[in-house]
């Protein structure tokens, strides 16, 4: 038996989700399963895109595709950012995977009934709800949870200012989430901002001759352009970052509060709120929210993993 541990992802792929997934391929880690969730575009898109990503593995993990809406509402999708597609509209040939019967939330429970299972989860959080809703032993048979998703310090990147995606998506999910699960990894937008390579450095690595690094290059093209437009000379790469934190919680450096989800419909929705002073009376579990990481190792990790 590999005594590598075992890791469940769960996804909206998207390109950044697409360079994460490479990174947990090239680090040869054990993944058990994959769910799939509607959010950067719709789950048609999403889960044809995490079935083009299991392709590249040496052996395919299954793909079980989960909700396809948030909770309640939502919030338009991120299409603008990832091609209407997900990957670019590089019109990519039809994955050779397919997707497995079971719902994704069902078929997360049953893996952590196979084997102790580590989560990372890289869309909204709708899926894990729902997973949770169905079984709220669930915790207990994941030795770790790492998030990404949040903006610690109320800086977000949606239409309401303060929310990040994953979370300003499905704002219901992530409070059940937040507030039934101890021992979270919170890797958040304010994170991924400090940790952003330069958009030289991710050209130069995507113009590797490496396969993996011309397919990234196909993918990436709609994003580049959006990325040029707004973030002065960095490129913020969210799931990529969770998934080095997944691998190397060494080079993470952790601070440890709770965290509640702005559920109202006013301004302030899907914003995650931190309570640093501590004087709140919450009795949610608390979240070990990622302040610092290896940056310089966080980008070999990202480079090496088109190679
Ligand atoms: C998150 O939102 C999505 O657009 C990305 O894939 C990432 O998971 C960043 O806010
Ligand atoms: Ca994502």
């Amino acid at each position: 038996m590999s005594a590598k541990p075992h890791w469940w992802i769960d996804t909206d792929p998207g390109v950044d989700d697409a360079w994460a997934i490479l990174m947990m391929r090239a680090a040869e880690v054990n993944v058990v399963g994959v769910s799939v969730v509607g959010g950067n575009v719709g789950l048609e898109h999403t889960a044809r895109n995490a079935l083009r990503l299991v392709d590249l593995f040496a052996a395919p993990p299954p793909v079980f595709a989960g909700c396809a809406k948030p909770m309640i509402g939502g919030l338009p999708d991120a299409a603008f950012v990832h091609g209407a597609d997900g990957f670019g509209d590089a019109l990519l040939p039809p994955p050779a995977a397919t997707l497995q019967q079971a719902h994704g939330a069902q078929a997360l429970i049953d893996a952590s009934f196979r084997q102790p299972l580590n989560l990372l989860a890289l869309g909204p959080l709708t899926n894990i709800a729902l997973a949770l809703m169905l079984d709220p032993t669930l915790p207990s048979r994941c030795e770790r949870f790492v998030v990404m998703g949040g903006a610690v310090n109320g800086q977000g990147n949606t239409a309401i200012p303060s929310a990040e995606f994953n979370i300003g998506f499905d704002p219901e999910a992530a409070a059940m989430v937040f507030s039934r699960w101890p021992g979270i990894e919170l890797v958040d937008w304010s994170l991924t901002l400090r940790a952003a390579p330069g958009v030289r450095d991710v050209l130069n690595w995507l113009s590797a001759s490496a396969p993996l690094a011309r397919w990234m290059r196909a993918i990436t093209h709609k994003t580049e352009a959006f990325v040029r437009e707004r973030e002065a000379g960095q490129w913020a790469w969210a799931d990529p970052l969770a998934a080095f934190v997944a691998l190397h919680p060494d080079c993470a450096r952790y601070e440890h509060f709770r965290v509640r989800v702005e559920c109202g419909l006013g301004a302030a929705r899907g914003q995650t709120i931190v309570d640093r002073v501590g004087i709140s009376g919450w009795q949610d579990p608390m979240v070990s929210i990622v302040a610092g990481i290896d940056t310089s190792l966080f980008h070999e990790h990202m480079r090496q993993a088109l190679l």
